[in-house]
């Protein structure tokens, strides 16, 4: 086999937004399969506020990408060669964590499967039905645990996990209102997805709006954005709400202290029950939310979009979409063709 594989290595450690710096886009030779590998053609390579995290040295919930190494990162491709008799070309899989990188030379044992759904596309996996997807399923359901008639707010609203984090709550019978970027983007909650209501913390202030739109108070938190958002709403959260902390990705690109809540004594005086988590946690549990999820995406109750980005060599450009918000769902790089039919 003398296949060639661009990827990217991380160069340097980011300090404050992505430079070019960072990353470093390098050519190598494809290693020979071993017995039980496969060689995964990877197409869609998923784009995440987190990768931002591993790039960084900072205290985190895996360990980082060392410096030299290829850029971590989850996608999704075609079997092309095969040295596991459970795999043979042309299956799309999903080998993990592969990066980002044209191909990955992956243990077969290491990679899924994916089940055919009828009209539903693949990149389906890489959105609701796959991590963001499982994100806002066990996040919302297992920690903000909404009941019917409670206020559920959700910060980064119109994103991969807070747009299904919206609709979930629509599906359990909750009043949901989102925080977002734009008119645009709250039009789409309002309008398409069934929200209640949606509050564009670019123009309006964000305090002001929640006591307009949420006349009793907040029940159910789920954060994704941390900062001055997550004050606002945390000012105005009810006896025995929740909190399921699921992000903070406006400190992503800081550096030094987090600062943490400002009225971080609601939390004892409301009784607030606040619980980071982390899906990884989650993926023994798997099946379970891909089945809930595919359920309501085909019986019509759950709505997604993918925004993709063309070719590997613009990854780290599109990352930095996540930052400013402009992309309009799930971000995704389409690092290669579909296989025919
Ligand atoms: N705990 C876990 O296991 C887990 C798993 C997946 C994701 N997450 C977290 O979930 C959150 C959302 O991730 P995602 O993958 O669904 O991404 P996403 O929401 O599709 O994209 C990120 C969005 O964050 C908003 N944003 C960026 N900087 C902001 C700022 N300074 N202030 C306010 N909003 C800002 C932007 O939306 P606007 O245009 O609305 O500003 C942007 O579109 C992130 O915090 C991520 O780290 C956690």
């Amino acid at each position: 086999m003398n296949r060639m594989n661009r990827r990217w290595v991380l160069k340097n450690r980011p300090v404050g937004a992505i430079t070019p710096d960072v990353l470093t886009l390098e050519t190598v030779p494809l290693p020979e399969l071993a017995e039980g590998q496969v060689l995964v053609r990877n197409i869609w390579l998923s784009l995440d506020p987190t990768n931002r995290i591993w790039m960084s040295d900072r205290e985190q919930y895996l360990p980082p990408v060392e410096l030299g190494a290829v850029m971590r990162g989850g996608t999704l491709g075609v079997v092309e060669e095969s040295r596991d008799p459970n795999f043979t070309p042309g299956m799309l899989v999903s080998p993990g964590l592969s990066g980002w990188q044209d191909y990955e030379v992956a243990w077969g044992a290491m990679c899924r499967a994916l089940p055919t759904l009828p009209g539903i596309h693949p990149t389906a996996f890489m959105s609701v039905l796959g991590v963001t997807g499982w994100t806002a399923y066990f996040g919302l359901l297992d920690i903000g645990q909404p009941k019917p008639n409670e206020t559920v707010v959700v910060s980064a609203a119109a994103g991969a996990v807070g747009s299904i984090v919206g609709q979930i709550a629509k599906i359990k019978g909750a009043r949901v209102i989102g925080i977002a970027g734009g008119p645009d983007k709250c039009r789409w909650l309002v309008d398409e997805l069934g929200f209640d209501g949606a509050i564009d913390y670019r123009s309006e202030d964000v305090g002001a709006a929640l006591d307009r739109l949420c006349p009793n108070g907040i029940d159910v938190n789920f954060e994704n954005v941390g900062g001055p958002i997550m004050d606002a709403v945390m000012e105005r959260m009810n006896d025995f709400s929740r909190m399921p902390l699921c992000g903070m990705i406006s400190t992503y690109n800081a550096e030094g202290e987090v600062p943490g809540p400002r009225f971080f004594d609601r939390v004892l005086m409301r009784r607030i029950k606040v619980q980071g988590f982390i899906v990884l946690d989650y993926f023994p549990r798997m099946e379970e939310a891909v089945t809930a999820l595919a359920g309501w995406l085909l019986e019509g109750k759950l709505k997604y979009k993918v925004h993709v980005e063309h070719g590997l060599e613009n990854a780290p450009d599109a990352l930095g979409r996540l930052f400013t918000g402009n992309h309009d769902g799930k971000l995704l790089v389409q690092i290669g063709p579909e296989p025919a039919g």
